[in-house]
């Protein structure tokens, strides 16, 4: 039987194990997979480990994204656009890499049947959340792109980065102070919620759907949104979502997501 495993530390919270367990069960498909807590200072030889005793794929958690991404000897172009891995898999004696967050994402926005095609999409915040989800949303359709951050410098260097690789969506950064105007969607990708802080949304700024990237932490950015009557969604389905890509680069089976459910 093929062996999975998610590597992280801290890892014993994770829900990746009864994602795929319930993925495998879904698409009739025999694997294991287990968590794995790596040393903070034993990431590669944890990963080397895995491959030698024929491990199949890896998936990789905080905080050990950025390593993953450097050990990888070949990446996908949306892997290289967020400069994290969170996939791994061997092929032909190399260890390939893929970022499944952003995928995840729009995988979760299109379960949800919200509009992505065509749509203008404001992003709060200018971190490695962000720098994850901006190709696969424009890949998605979206047409304008705008990071707002609170420290304008940031998201106007993460779009500096993303230039290169976004060709389909206008990109725009601004300081989050000067937001204004109308957005189809807006998506909060700042730690301000898992850091207990509020954000708080001009009246003069309006959307009609509200995703927040963080789960299992109160939001004063759902808050707001759902006192606007605006529909909104956290972060577990980007959870499950990016799970589902990852299952799909290394099954080849795409496992529903509208009708699934995490017990
Ligand atoms: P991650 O990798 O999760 O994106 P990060 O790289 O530390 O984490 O980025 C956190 C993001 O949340 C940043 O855009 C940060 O804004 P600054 O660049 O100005 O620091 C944003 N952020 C965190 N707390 C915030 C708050 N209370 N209000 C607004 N933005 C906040």
């Amino acid at each position: 039987m093929k062996t999975f495993a998610v590597i992280g530390n801290p890892i014993a919270h994770s829900r990746s194990p009864e994602i795929h367990a319930k993925f495998a069960a879904q698409t009739d498909i025999a694997l294991h997979y287990d968590k794995i807590l790596a040393p903070l200072d034993g990431f590669v030889q944890t990963v080397c480990d895995f491959f030698s005793a024929g491990g199949s794929g890896l998936n990789i958690t905080v905080p050990f994204k950025e390593q993953a991404f450097e050990q990888s000897a070949i990446l996908t172009d949306r892997a290289q656009a967020a400069r994290a891995v969170n996939t791994l898999w061997m092929a032909e004696g190399k260890l390939h890499g893929d970022n499944t967050d952003g995928a995840g994402l729009v995988n979760a926005i299109q379960a949800l049947g919200w509009p992505l095609m065509g749509r203008r999409i404001l992003i709060l915040g200018a971190g490695g959340a962000t720098r994850g989800v901006v190709l696969p949303l424009a890949q998605a359709g979206a047409t304008e792109i705008v990071i707002a951050n609170r420290t304008l410098s940031r998201a106007e260097a993460l779009l500096a980065d993303l230039a290169g690789f976004v060709k389909t969506a206008q990109l725009k950064a601004i300081a989050l102070g000067e937001l204004r105007g109308h957005f189809d969607l807006i998506i909060n990708a700042t730690s301000a919620s898992l850091a207990g802080d509020d954000l708080i949304l001009p009246a003069s700024l309006t959307f009609d759907y509200a995703y927040e990237m963080a789960y299992g932490k109160p939001s004063s950015f759902i808050d707001q949104a759902k006192a606007r009557g605006v529909p909104t969604a956290d972060g577990l389905g980007m959870l499950i979502g990016q799970a589902a890509e990852a299952y799909y680069v290394w099954h080849g089976v795409r496992p529903d997501l509208v009708n699934f459910k995490l017990g």
